[in-house]
C-alpha cells in the first residue's frame, strides 16, 4: 500500500465517525451490532424522550459513558495523535466518546457534542467527566441537565459546524474514516474538501454511500490501514 508523503501537504484534516472507535470496542450506530439496532432512538436520543423521561435517557447515556471508559484508543488513534503533535493536523469527529482526546489530540472539533458534557437550559454547558453523572439536575437552578450531544431532530451547533468548514477550507489532504456518509451536514464535508482541491481519501471496510467523491477509497479498518499509510 502506498505511503502518504507528508511533505506534500500543508494541512491535513482527519474526519472520523463511529468506525474510528469500532476497533476500540465502541459500537457503531448503523452497522451490525449498531446502537440503533438495539435501542430505539425515539426512546433514548431525542429531546422529546428527554422531556418525557429524563431519568431513562440519562441512564442510557450513563451506560454508554461507562462502556466507553472500558474502551481504549487503538493504533489508528495513536497515529493520528502522533501526526497531530508534529504536523498541521486537525481532527473533526462525529464521535461523542472523547477517545481522540484520550489518545492525545487536545483540540478536537466535536460535531455531535460530547458524552462528557452536560447542558443546563439556564446555566449552559459544563464538563462532567466521572463514569456516572455527577449531577442529574443543575445544582444552581434545579433544571434537568441534558447530555450536550446532538440528538435526532436537534440542530448542530452552528459555531462548531462553521469551525469545521473553516478548517476543511484550508486543508489539502482530507481523510475520512469510518463514516457511513448518510448524515448531513457532515456528509457534505468531503464535497467541500474536494471543491477546495484537497486530495480526498476514504478509509472504511464497507463501501460508503458517497464513494464517488473520493480520489481514493482504501478498503479496510482504521487500525489496520493508518499504520500502513503513515508509518
Ligand atoms: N474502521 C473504519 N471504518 C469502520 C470500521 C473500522 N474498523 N468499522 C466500521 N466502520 C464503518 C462502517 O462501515 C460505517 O460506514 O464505520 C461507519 C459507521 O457508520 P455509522 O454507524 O452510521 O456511524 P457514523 O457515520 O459516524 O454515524 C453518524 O449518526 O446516530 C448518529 O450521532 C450519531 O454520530 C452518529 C451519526
Amino acid at each position: 500500500m502506498e505511503k502518504i508523503d507528508l511533505s506534500k501537504y500543508k494541512k491535513i484534516v482527519f474526519f472520523t465517525g463511529a468506525g474510528m472507535s469500532a476497533e476500540s470496542g465502541v459500537p457503531t450506530y448503523r452497522g451490525q451490532g449498531g446502537i440503533w439496532k438495539e435501542y430505539n432512538f425515539q426512546e433514548y436520543a431525542c429531546q422529546e424522550a428527554f422531556d418525557r423521561d429524563p431519568e431513562k435517557v440519562l441512564d442510557f447515556h450513563e451506560i454508554r459513558r461507562k462502556a466507553v471508559l472500558e474502551c481504549y484508543p487503538h493504533k489508528g488513534h495513536e497515529i493520528i495523535a502522533n501526526l497531530y503533535n508534529r504536523h498541521h493536523v486537525s481532527v473533526i469527529t462525529q464521535n461523542i466518546d472523547g477517545i481522540h482526546q484520550r489518545s492525545g489530540c487536545e483540540d478536537v472539533v466535536e460535531l455531535h457534542g460530547s458524552l462528557w458534557r452536560v447542558r443546563c437550559p439556564v446555566h449552559g454547558i459544563s464538563k462532567d467527566l466521572e463514569p456516572g453523572f455527577k449531577n442529574r439536575k443543575c445544582p444552581e437552578c434545579g433544571n434537568w441537565l441534558r447530555p450536550d450531544i446532538t440528538w435526532f431532530g436537534d440542530m448542530l451547533n452552528a459555531d462548531v459546524v462553521n469551525k469545521a468548514i473553516a478548517v476543511i477550507s484550508c486543508c489539502d489532504l482530507f481523510i475520512n474514516i469510518g463514516i457511513s456518509g448518510v448524515v448531513y451536514p457532515a456528509a457534505g464535508f468531503p464535497i467541500h474538501a474536494k471543491d477546495n482541491e484537497a486530495r480526498c481519501i476514504c478509509i472504511n471496510p464497507e463501501f460508503p454511500a458517497d464513494i464517488e467523491i473520493y480520489d481514493e477509497f482504501i478498503q479496510g479498518k482504521a487500525g489496520d490501514i493508518l499504520p500502513k499509510i503513515f508509518c
